[in-house]
């Protein structure tokens, strides 16, 4: 008698708890494994205070956006960046989203307990008005544009910064890219490249108005492209000069008459092109979300590799969850932190 009753309590109780484990999967559909903690070598300076952290130049400081969208993607960024690094805990991570802030900043603290970070939100009316509707896609949410923003969002005491996008994983420690020499004037470093067709990305109306076309004509190098997902950004220059007001007069224009054909990439080429140092081509071997038209998978380029970006249409995670990856997206999957239905009892 008792123990029937014990029993039935029992197969109650198992049934209440996987009704609340259906609902908790349904309202947060993405849950994440805890990460290892990483530790500094033993020749690293030692800082342990956050604040000290935030604000020192010895430490390495990475600004990302976060969303809920790509939060699989941050995560694994996250993850690479502290495991290849030799001094994980010199660290600082400033992550900027533009709602959802308590969920993003429980879902970090949840996954990367020892992570040292802030979070800012940002807010995305700043340039929503600024965004001309003729282009606006999923390239164009306003938190891409949230990176002409860090040098207001972030601490004063802030000056130098690592951004990068949350399509990508480093190979390669986190260090040596933000030691990049600026020499006396660079506001941003970034490998560049001078073999893709410059003319291209803006319209035949800018070229055609020598006003407008002039702004590259003193310029310290000859003006090349570069990819906006892998800066290094000195924040005091930019806030001295205020680059931010001139990215956003660009945009202002654009609204006005189309000179430039992508979404946030072109203010900043009219901006920095000529004027940034250089970082070796290893730092972004980008592309590797395929060819934005047909979905045909891209190879590495010639050279080392430090870091891989999945820029374009692809993402790695959504490749891998539909079984038609690319062959390079193997090398993204270790770095997933995704608890999948199968995985979530193992820990
Ligand atoms: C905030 O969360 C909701 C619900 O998960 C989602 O629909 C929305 O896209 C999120 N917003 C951002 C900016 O991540
Ligand atoms: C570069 O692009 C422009 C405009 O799209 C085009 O007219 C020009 O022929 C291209 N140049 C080369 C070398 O491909």
């Amino acid at each position: 008698m008792r123990r029937g009753r014990g029993r039935g309590r029992g197969r109650a109780d198992m049934l209440f708890v996987i009704v609340l484990f259906v609902a908790a999967k349904s309202s947060s559909p993405q849950e994440f494994k805890e990460a290892p903690e990483f530790y500094n070598a033993p020749e690293c300076s030692w800082m342990k205070e956050k604040e000290s952290l935030e604000c020192s130049e010895e430490a390495v400081q990475v600004a990302m956006t976060l969303d809920t969208a790509y939060i699989r993607g941050s995560m694994a960024a996250i993850l690479s960046v502290l495991q290849h690094s030799s001094c994980p805990q010199n660290i600082f991570f400033h992550l900027v989203c533009s709602s959802n802030a308590s969920l993003l900043r429980a879902t970090i603290s949840n996954t990367f307990p020892y992570l040292k970070f802030n979070l800012y939100t940002f807010d995305d009316s700043h340039v929503s008005g600024l965004i001309s509707t003729s282009i606006r896609s999923a390239l164009d949410c306003p938190l891409n544009y949230a990176r002409s923003y860090l040098p207001n969002l972030l601490p004063m005491c802030v000056r130098r910064v690592v951004y990068l996008d949350s399509d990508l994983i480093l190979v390669d420690d986190i260090a040596k890219l933000a030691q990049t020499p600026l020499g006396d004037h660079a506001v941003l470093a970034a490998p560049q490249y001078c073999n893709a067709n410059f003319t291209s990305y803006f319209t035949p109306t800018f070229w055609s108005t020598p006003s407008l076309s002039l702004t590259f004509a003193h310029r310290r190098t000859t003006p090349c492209y570069f990819n906006t997902g892998v800066m290094v950004i000195h924040l005091s220059r930019w806030r001295r000069r205020d680059y931010t007001a001139e990215i956003e007069a660009w945009m202002e224009l654009q609204k006005r008459i189309r000179i430039y054909h992508l979404g946030s990439l072109p203010p900043f080429l009219l901006v920095f092109a000529g004027r940034i140092a250089s970082v070796d081509h290893r730092w972004n071997q980008h592309g590797l979300g395929g060819d934005n038209f047909r979905g045909l998978c891209r190879d590495l380029h010639p050279g080392p590799v430090s870091l891989l970006h999945w820029s374009g249409k692809g993402k790695p995670w959504a490749r891998l969850d539909s079984n038609r990856p690319c062959p390079l997206d193997a090398l993204w999957a270790p770095y997933d932190l995704l608890q999948t239905p199968f995985s979530t009892f193992d820990s």
